[in-house]
């Protein structure tokens, strides 16, 4: 089975939707395996944006779309959802949209108490996208997660939400925030019962049947290794294990279905949120680059963080995540550049370090060391083939191979799905 998966290599919003998209075309089914409504996924189909958060991006290639059982879901956002691409054009049904029956749900006191607990943080605030992520996964740990499954029987719904209340209004109460009661929760999620139950199935049948038949599937991470709960810059990270690994545990299927794992990275880097960005540029040079890269968080609104290209812990992010291939996009966004900047290393206090190390206090003192690179006065957007690139962009291309460790398979020069240069087919493995 020629399967692909793909993880944000970075800190999220590198471009997995247009990629999963461009890939969608040659994958049978399109399975996200973490994260929630966090993500925001931005595909631009000839005129057409869509903007997607919980949604596989297969769908919009009209492919079969699983959420795993590793994905938290929010009904009332993926109710929501579905009515926003139902009125772009798209279909969304059971026919095409398969839920895993023990997925996590997302209750509205997850993001009370997601708020709630930013609040209280004050200056040291993670940034969350305030969804109510964190606190879904601590109930699934917690193992007073309310599930899918679960909308079918409406007694152990009940009993459940007597625990949940429990723990949860006494989190809400020392935090001095509004209590939730049982009885409007209950009659919502009775009422979304019959919306949401079609959807749901054994998921992991169907995957293995996908096997059986020598489908393809294709996984769609969200966020990135460097928000990853355990691999990151905790705690400035976000509450599932985004690498590759975590697609078998969160689709319900073996680690050797993975199959080819492709990290996205731009060419430059951006995060959303609060927390260490050793390259984060505060002049000019970072605001030029949030304005023709179009900087602003899908989910959140708010103006991403800009910097030079980080190979160093794109480097980390390979070897944690096992990528064996790259897609580099956004390579459009440094045309015009005089000279370019990659990081190559860090000087963590008098120490030199090729890796960013675990410590929150090391981490926020990593100062970059750069290797300087020509730029190129030639445009590489909208290019469809590596000869319309200038030779110095080819250059910088390779530069990366060489520091991250890993070839360059796929290259992106605009939003646009067409507008994508292969160097190598993933699906080929
Ligand atoms: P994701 O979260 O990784 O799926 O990425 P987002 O969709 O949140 O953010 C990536 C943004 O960059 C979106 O607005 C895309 O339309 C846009 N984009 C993707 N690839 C390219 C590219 O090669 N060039 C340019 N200029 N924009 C791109
Ligand atoms: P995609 O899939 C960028 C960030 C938030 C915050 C941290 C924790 O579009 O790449 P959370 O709400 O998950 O508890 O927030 O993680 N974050 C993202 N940043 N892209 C994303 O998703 C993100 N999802 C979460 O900004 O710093
Ligand atoms: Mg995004």
């Amino acid at each position: 089975m020629a399967n692909v998966a793909v993880i944000g290599a970075q800190w999220g919003d590198e471009g997995k939707g247009k990629v999963v998209d461009w890939l969608a075309s040659r994958a049978d089914i399109v399975v996200r395996f973490q994260g929630g409504h966090n993500a925001g996924h931005t595909l631009v189909v000839g005129g057409e944006t869509y903007k997607l958060s919980l949604l596989p991006s297969g769908v919009v290639r009209g492919k079969l779309g699983i959420i795993g059982n590793g994905v938290v879901l929010d009904p009332e956002a993926l109710l929501s959802e579905i009515a926003k691409v139902t009125g772009q054009g798209l279909s969304v049904s059971p026919a095409n949209l398969r839920i895993a029956e023990n997925v996590p749900l997302i209750l509205p006191l997850h993001p009370a108490l997601d708020r709630a607990r930013e609040a209280a943080r004050g200056g040291d605030k993670i940034g969350t996208t305030g969804r109510g992520i964190g606190p879904a996964y601590e109930d699934k740990v917690g193992r007073r997660a309310i599930r899918l499954c679960d909308l079918a029987e409406p007694e152990t719904l009940s009993k459940k939400l007597d625990e949940l209340l429990l723990h949860h209004n006494s989190l809400l109460k020392g935090l001095g925030a509004p209590l939730f009661e049982k009885q409007p929760l209950f009659d919502q999620l009775l009422a979304w019962a019959p919306q949401l139950l079609p959807f749901s199935e054994a998921v992991w049948e169907r995957l293995d049947a996908a096997k059986r038949e020598g489908k393809r599937v294709l996984f769609e991470g969200a966020q990135a290794v460097m928000l990853d709960v355990d691999h990151g810059t905790y705690p400035f990270v976000t509450s599932s294990n985004t690498v590759a690994g975590n697609a078998a545990a969160g689709a319900g299927i073996g680690p050797d279905a993975i199959g080819m794992v492709l990290g996205i990275a731009k060419a430059y880097s951006t995060r959303v949120g609060s927390g260490p960005f050793p390259t984060e540029l505060h002049d000019a040079i970072g605001q030029g680059l949030g304005d023709r890269g179009r900087e602003f968080g899908t989910v959140t609104g708010r103006r991403r963080r800009c910097g030079w290209f980080d190979a160093c812990m794109v480097r980390q992010g390979v070897k944690i995540g096992g990528v064996q291939g790259l897609a580099l996009t956004k390579l459009d966004v440094l045309d015009g550049l005089a000279e370019l900047k990659i990081c190559t290393g860090y000087r963590i206090g008098g120490a030199v370090m090729h890796r960013l190390p675990a410590a929150m206090a090391a981490q926020a003192a990593a100062e970059p060391i750069y290797e300087v690179m020509e730029g190129w006065a030639g445009s590489t957007a909208g290019a469809r083939s590596y000869a319309q690139l200038p030779a110095a962009a080819v250059k910088y291309v390779r530069r990366i191979e060489e520091l991250v460790e890993a070839p360059v398979v796929l290259l992106s020069t605009s939003p646009d799905r067409d507008d994508t240069i292969t160097l190598r087919d993933p699906f080929a493995g």
